[in-house]
């Protein structure tokens, strides 16, 4: 996993000139916003939320001030409004559907989240070996809790088989509907801006086709079991890395690639009704107000491209980040962010969306999200120390926009290893705020999980 924030939080801090025109889809606002704010002709100074004002087309060049550079609490309201987070109707022109209307046929809404008997079976075992009896009876509990189920290598498509035909008999007996999660996680070459998770496919070594081939055998099976709902992750970092990590000549190279499996992805899953949210970063990330249109954009055209389906959701959010929902008291390390939660995030991200014709809804995941203010930069992301799990699997999310909260990372599993030699070794697992010394990614780090169970807010 690699969760990019230094750079893009550089390239956002630095301020634009100010007799500058700001160009469409730019930062025009927003408080302690000293870039320019006159916006390009026929757009208009629009404000997203106190923090960020920008220049939206649609509107006769008018422009506004977002308080720049006055340190005002409060923004000077815009010509024009763009919703702020939750409004039904969008003024964006392309836009024809609602956000409202889209939240009606949340696929959560009628089923029971089926357990991942991989993850049950992890925290099981990892039981006997808690010496503390308090802190052992906490940890069973999260047995308990819905985690995604990690189709990271296709060695690993079976155990879907598996789990399916066990859902299918629960749902079948209990008379509850069965949904099960999975994360579809192994593009060749993935992880490309990072190490520790770097996958068993490389383009070089036919992997488009290896990938198709994971994709064929998931469809395959989960076609055999239509009484259980499927919902996906689709290919956690792949979409982020294209926004802002293209410098790097192993992403630039995976580009098309990447594209080309994940539109197939979405295109078979779709045929096989399995409801897909595609990885969306966190708002460290790509809520990053330079980075907000760039992924709008990219999230629209994949929209586009992959067929339009209605089982192409959304998108998920802080896939195994530490990322508030929403916090009225900004963790330090996001410094001064005007997207400094995953609610503000998909707030500012949703109506950009809305112009590129996606109604996007969003998963987010809070699984290691319990404690804030535990990092040493937003950009660190390797087993930080301090964290707790988070609120629990609900589709009471508070936002409209928010299909369900979840639980995608299994926490306990490592984010990457610590040991230097190691083949996948990434640095930021060395970082001083990453527990060490961790073992390789993906494989169970009891220590790390302990402290997961005791740090957990609300408490197990
Ligand atoms: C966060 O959202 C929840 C659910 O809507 C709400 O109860 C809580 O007050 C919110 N907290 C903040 C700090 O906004
Ligand atoms: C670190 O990785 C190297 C190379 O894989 C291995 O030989 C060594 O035993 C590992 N060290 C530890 C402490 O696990
Ligand atoms: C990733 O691995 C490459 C090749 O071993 C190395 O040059 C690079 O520094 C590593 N990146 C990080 C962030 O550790």
């Amino acid at each position: 996993m690699f969760k990019f924030a230094a750079l893009s939080a550089f390239v956002a801090l630095v301020p634009l000139l100010v007799n500058a025109q700001v160009a469409a889809y730019g930062q025009c606002g927003g408080q302690d916003w000293t870039g320019a704010t006159a916006c390009a002709s026929g757009t208009a100074c629009t404000k997203v939320n106190d923090y960020y004002y920008q220049c939206l087309p649609g509107s006769s060049g008018s422009s506004v001030s977002g308080g720049s550079g006055s340190g005002s609490t409060s923004a000077p309201s815009p010509t024009s409004t763009v919703p702020t987070s939750t409004s039904s109707a969008s003024t964006a022109p392309s836009s024809t559907s609602t956000s409202s209307a889209a939240s009606s046929d949340n696929p959560y809404t009628g089923y029971q989240i089926f357990l991942n008997p991989e993850y049950a079976s992890e925290v099981q075992a990892a039981i006997p070996s808690i010496t503390d009896s308090a802190v052992a009876a906490k940890a069973l509990k999260v047995a308990e809790v819905p985690v995604f189920f990690w189709l990271d290598q296709v060695a690993k498509v079976p155990d879907l088989e598996t789990y399916l035909a066990a859902a299918d008999k629960q749902g079948k007996s209990s008379g509850q509907k069965q949904l099960l999660q999975i994360v579809v996680y192994d593009l060749p070459d993935r992880d490309c801006a990072a190490n520790a998770s770097n996958g068993e496919f490389s383009i070089s070594d036919d992997g488009q086709a290896k990938y198709e081939n994971y994709i064929d055998q998931i469809v395959a099976i989960v076609k055999k079991y239509p009484d259980v709902r499927v919902v996906a992750v689709v290919e956690p970092d792949s979409m982020g890395n294209l926004v802002t990590n293209m410098d790097l000549p192993k992403c630039s190279a995976a580009a098309p690639t990447y594209k080309t499996c994940i539109n197939y992805a979405i295109a078979q899953l779709s045929s096989a009704g399995v409801y897909m949210y595609v990885d969306a970063g966190h708002a460290g990330w790509l809520g990053w107000p330079n980075n907000l249109a760039p992924a709008a954009q990219l999230f629209g055209e994949l929209y586009e491209t992959s067929g339009k389906s209605a089982y192409f959701r959304g998108l998920a959010t802080n896939v195994a980040n530490y990322n508030a929902l929403n916090t009225s008291s900004p963790d330090p390390c996001t410094q001064n962010a005007p997207n400094y939660d995953e609610m503000l995030y998909i707030n500012a991200l949703s109506p950009l969306l809305q112009q590129q014709g996606f109604s996007a809804q969003f998963i987010v995941d809070q699984g290691r999200s319990g404690v804030q203010n535990i990092r040493n930069a937003w950009g660190d992301w390797c087993n930080i120390k301090g964290a707790g799990f988070g609120i629990r699997p609900t589709t009471d999310t508070g936002s409209p926009l928010i299909d369900s909260i979840v639980w995608v990372k299994p926490g306990g599993e490592c984010d990457g290893t610590s040991n230097s030699s190691a083949p996948r070794y990434d640095s930021t697992c060395s970082l001083s705020d990453s527990l060490q010394p961790a073992p390789e990614a993906g494989t169970w780090f009891q220590q790390y999980f302990e402290a997961l169970v005791t740090n957990a807010v609300p408490s197990l």
